[in-house]
């Protein structure tokens, strides 16, 4: 097939265009230097081409209190971002299938984490910005299949891990940061403090797994939104526990501080609907997901030698982190 993805160059879409490669598939990888899509012409060079799927991964964003920092910025670029991908696909591409990626922050956690329920209640105030971002990408697919019948699927990962993640010093998923951390402390003897009380739950799924669920499902589903999870989730001092046993580090060393910013208590997602889809999915187990990880993190994940922005206590209106001047355009404040 020939296949057109945004956010080919981000942690996810690294693995997804591997994988899609892998299968044979021709694609057209798009970074934000090959396409800002906070300029609506963005994908105007690429409208002679005809795409049996467009996968639309580019998302603004980053892990930690990020969200809670920058809420004004991210709704105005992937409110662009979403609109611009989907004018397109819309006026250019109507024969693809354009596959999105929505969030697990989108569902009240006060509900059930089923599909159903994606667009019910309220996600958390942290995160609500990026969460109405994603769940107006679901409702933009929804109004565009039923007003002009064009075919569209969702997935909703949780928690994202692997080897080939960001080393740019941005704000990490949880589990990278733990990595980080746990890392350094077992090379300087630095101590170890961990945010929240270490009680907090999370799911994880390994990325190259969920690239086999994406190229499973992407051909097969139409029209939907799925879940996919690893359907267990732990604490973060399970987590923790399982990296200082393969880094060799006292986990009883390990501080946890319960002042800082963590998030949602719980997060998983149910996943009924993708082992219906898929009756025979096997996925890498965590010890193992983990061990792979580790591997790669361990010349690459350096310690932080000064305090970032994301090691400020959040206050009550936080000012913006500086952002680099923007590559293309002057509405686009790219981190
Ligand atoms: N990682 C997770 O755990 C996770 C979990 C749930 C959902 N997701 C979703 O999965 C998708 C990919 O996540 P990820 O972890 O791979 O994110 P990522 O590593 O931050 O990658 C983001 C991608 O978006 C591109 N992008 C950002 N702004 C853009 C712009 N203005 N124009 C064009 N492209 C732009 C980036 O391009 P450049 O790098 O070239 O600037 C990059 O390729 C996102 O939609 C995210 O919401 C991820």
């Amino acid at each position: 097939m020939r296949i057109l993805v945004t956010g080919a160059t981000g942690f996810l879409g690294t693995h997804l265009c591997r994988e899609l490669r892998r299968r044979g598939h021709h694609l057209t990888a798009l970074g934000s230097r090959q396409a800002d899509l906070t300029h609506p012409d963005s994908l105007s060079p690429f409208a002679s081409d005809t795409y049996d799927q467009i996968f639309h991964l580019a998302a603004w964003t980053q892990a930690g209190d990020f969200c809670l920092r920058h809420p004004g910025e991210q709704w105005l670029i992937n409110q662009r971002i979403n609109t611009h991908v989907l004018a397109w696909w819309h006026a250019h591409q109507p024969q693809a299938k354009l596959i999105c990626m929505g969030t697990s922050c989108a569902y009240d956690p006060a509900l059930p984490l089923v599909e159903d329920n994606y667009l019910a209640g309220q996600p958390i105030p942290s995160l609500l910005t990026y969460a109405h971002t994603k769940r107006m990408l679901y409702v933009g697919l929804l109004a565009l299949e039923r007003q002009f019948g064009l075919r569209h699927l969702t997935l909703v990962p949780s928690t994202l891990y692997g080897p080939g993640y960001h080393t740019d010093g941005r704000q990490m998923h949880f589990i990278f940061d733990l990595f980080r951390k746990i890392l350094d402390g077992q090379r300087t003897g630095n101590p170890v403090v961990l945010w929240g009380d270490g009680h907090q739950r999370r799911e994880l799924v390994f990325v190259e797994d969920f690239v086999r669920v994406a190229c499973d499902l992407a051909p097969t589903v139409d029209n939907d939104l799925v879940n996919v999870g690893a359907s267990e989730e732990h604490t973060i001092r399970h987590f923790a526990r399982l990296i200082c046993d393969q880094v060799g580090y006292d986990f009883d060393r390990i501080q946890f501080d319960p002042t800082r910013h963590v998030g949602a208590r719980s997060k998983r997602l149910l996943t009924q609907k993708l082992y219906r889809l898929l009756p025979n999915l096997t996925l890498t187990p965590l010890a193992d997901g983990l061990r792979s990880t580790l591997a790669w993190c361990r010349d690459r994940l350096v310690p932080q030698t000064a305090p970032t922005a994301a090691d400020q206590p959040p206050t009550r209106r936080p000012a913006a982190a500086p952002l680099p001047q923007p590559r293309l355009h002057a509405l686009s404040c790219r981190p």
